[in-house]
């Protein structure tokens, strides 16, 4: 039986589509099976071609249920559901078929109020921060607004994906036949985190030396000014 991801939310354009198949590409470069699951009817498919793993189309209900009870019996196989915005009754029937459930969520106090929303409402979920900014300076504003807005929900964040601008890649039809090394080290990153949330075992090829967050997210060199103040609190509100 499959295990089951989803990623939704009730925010547009926080990443669910690119963290579901950040996600799927990292499983193939650890050596698991997976399906990227489309259920969003304003969103084209994309080819599998030249992907580490399959994609479905299951935007309408009864495709949707033909492609879960196809998965539950793929022995070993991920199912990454990417959800759509503004769907909460959708998104409450995906959480029900989900084992872990994912809330992507931006450095905006827009994106972190509506993801306290969906904590509340799905208890089991996680949320994720995405789009993280690489920049020292910009990513203490943002986690500072983590700690300001999400401090009760603190147990239930992942360590955050980091803005990669070649992210956009795996969104296109049909992928390029090689990935930049900075993606499929984020895509792998994701894939761990994940795994080790679920607690599955998985083949950890050592060709990525393990990095600290700050290097993951590690900025080009760039130094905050020197007269660099963050940003004050209320100000940032
Ligand atoms: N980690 C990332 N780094 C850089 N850009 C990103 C990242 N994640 C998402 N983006 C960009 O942000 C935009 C929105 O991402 P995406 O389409 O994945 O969001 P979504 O939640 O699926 O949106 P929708 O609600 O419309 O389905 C896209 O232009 C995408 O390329
Ligand atoms: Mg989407």
């Amino acid at each position: 039986m499959a295990e089951i991801i989803c990623v939704i939310g009730n925010k547009g354009g926080t990443g669910k589509t690119t963290v579901s198949h950040m996600l799927c590409q990292g499983f193939g470069l650890l050596g698991q099976r997976s399906a990227c699951v489309l259920t969003d009817l304003g969103r084209e498919p994309l080819a599998a071609e030249g992907r580490r793993y399959l994609t479905a189309d299951a935007r309408s209900r009864e495709v949707l249920a033909k492609v879960m009870d196809k998965l539950r019996g793929l022995e070993g196989w991920m199912g990454v559901i990417d959800g759509g915005a503004n769907r909460t009754d959708m998104d409450r029937h995906l959480y029900k078929l989900a084992d872990l459930v994912l809330l992507p969520f931006r450095d905006s106090h827009e994106d972190m109020r509506t993801v306290v929303r969906d904590l509340e409402m799905f208890p089991r979920a996680w949320a994720l921060p995405t789009q993280w900014p690489t920049n020292p300076w910009a990513r203490e504003a943002a986690d500072r607004s983590v700690t300001q807005l999400l401090g009760p929900w603190q147990q239930r964040i992942l360590e955050p994906v980091c803005a990669v601008s070649s992210s956009k890649l795996l969104l296109q039809k049909h992928m390029p036949e090689t990935l930049p090394t900075p993606l499929s080290n984020a895509c792998r990153r994701l894939a761990r985190q994940v795994l080790d949330l679920m607690d599955l075992a998985y083949d950890d090829v050592a060709d990525m030396e393990e990095e600290s967050r700050e290097q993951a997210c590690a900025a080009t060199g760039v130094a905050p000014p020197e007269h660099y103040e963050p940003m004050p609190l209320a100000a940032a509100a």
